[in-house]
């Protein structure tokens, strides 16, 4: 009974998710090392292992980021100005772009390419497993005030303050960065005209 009930319950997570992309298992939202300790093994580092996080460790990692943490209405582990929740978060890997879908818990396939190099100016970028990349949707970004900017740049911040703690109870290496070509990342990740990039992170396991 336990079974058909699971199965059952997988079918439905999974309608609507394409072949291609990941549906994670559920975020382990239980345990991880006292606040405090976070807090004071929080730092950037810029050397990263080849190694790949695994689907539970994205899993765990997006939802302390930027998942829903009360189910009744939709809000999410970072706060956002009105509460309007336009940060997409866009993850590179090496499988390929994919945006964090926080209703499925899933990443969704933007493109198959392997655009991690991309994301950022810097060398150590190409090798984190995880790129992070920031950005804020609106109608029209071109048309943006100078506060609408502003809270763009506060609500990434909020969200990449969270994978910074994740990244100091789990001993992944991990570091936000401004340095990115948005021009480039613009066309490279299909943004359109509604969407700009304002802030990047690198993530991984640290290098040996
Ligand atoms: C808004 C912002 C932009 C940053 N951009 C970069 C960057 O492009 N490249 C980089 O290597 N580090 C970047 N950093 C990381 C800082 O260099 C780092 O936080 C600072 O040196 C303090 O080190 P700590 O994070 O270990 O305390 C950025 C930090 C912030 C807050």
């Amino acid at each position: 009974m336990r079974s058909i009930f699971l199965i059952i319950s997988s079918l439905i997570i999974n309608i609507g998710l394409q072949a291609q992309d990941i549906s994670f298992p559920a975020p382990q939202i239980e345990g991880g090392m006292p606040l405090m300790e976070a807090f004071s093994k929080r730092q950037s580092a810029r050397s990263f292992s080849e190694k790949s996080l695994s689907n539970q460790m994205l899993s765990n990692l997006l939802w302390a980021a930027w998942g829903i943490n009360r189910s009744e209405d939709g809000k999410r582990t970072a706060p956002s100005s009105h509460n309007e929740q336009n940060t997409v978060l866009y993850c590179a890997l090496v499988e390929g772009l994919y945006i964090y879908d926080a209703q499925n818990h899933s990443l969704v396939l933007v493109t198959k390419k392997d655009i991690r190099a991309e994301t950022g100016t810097q060398d150590y970028v190409k090798s984190a497993s995880l790129n992070l990349v920031y950005v804020a949707k609106g109608d029209s970004a071109a048309n943006w005030g100078e506060a609408r900017i502003n809270a763009a740049c506060v609500n990434a911040a909020f969200i990449a303050q969270n994978v910074y703690l994740f990244c100091a109870s789990e001993g992944l290496a991990c570091v936000v960065r401004g340095s990115f070509d948005g021009k480039k990342l613009q066309e490279i990740m299909q943004l359109g005209t509604d969407k700009v990039s304002v802030l990047a992170q690198s993530v991984g396991f640290p290098a040996e």
